[in-house]
């Protein structure tokens, strides 16, 4: 870490969690003296009716709990879930949305704006 003036921590969201070892990440570095950009990947945030709670629940949530974690920039993307990992989603509400042929709702547009952006607050002085 001492290398790096700028970091990207992000996590997929399972069963409305973030990654054991993503959010170890966030709780246990020091970010102090360098900018850093959070970002999720979830199913929920790619579907606009269910946006908001991804955002608030698997978003805000994680970074309210740590209070040395100060973002310059924050993100919820939509998801990809790989069709062999299907079986193992037990949520109904999650499940229901993801026809066979609909398993990819991430939006390569929003994801490419905001990374230019994100370089840009970081190439800052
Ligand atoms: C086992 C499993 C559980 C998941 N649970 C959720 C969930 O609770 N809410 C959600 O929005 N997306 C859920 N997803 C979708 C993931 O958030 C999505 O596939 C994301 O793109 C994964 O990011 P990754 O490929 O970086 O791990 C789940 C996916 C898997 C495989």
């Amino acid at each position: 870490m001492d290398d790096f003036d700028n970091v990207i921590v992000s996590s997929g969201i399972e069963y409305g969690e973030w990654t054991q070892n993503a959010e170890k990440f966030l709780e246990e570095r020091k970010f102090d003296n360098k900018k850093l950009a959070v970002f999720i990947s979830s199913y929920y945030a790619g579907e606009e009716d269910l946006y908001d709670h991804a955002y608030e629940n698997f978003l805000m949530k994680i970074l309210n709990k740590y209070n040395h974690v100060k973002p310059v920039k924050i993100a919820a993307f939509g998801g990809r879930i790989p069709k062999k990992e299907l079986p193992k989603i037990a949520d109904q509400r999650l499940l229901g949305r993801i026809p066979e042929h609909q398993n990819d709702n991430r939006d390569w547009d929003k994801i490419e704006a905001w990374a230019h952006e994100v370089g840009k607050i970081f190439s800052e002085d």
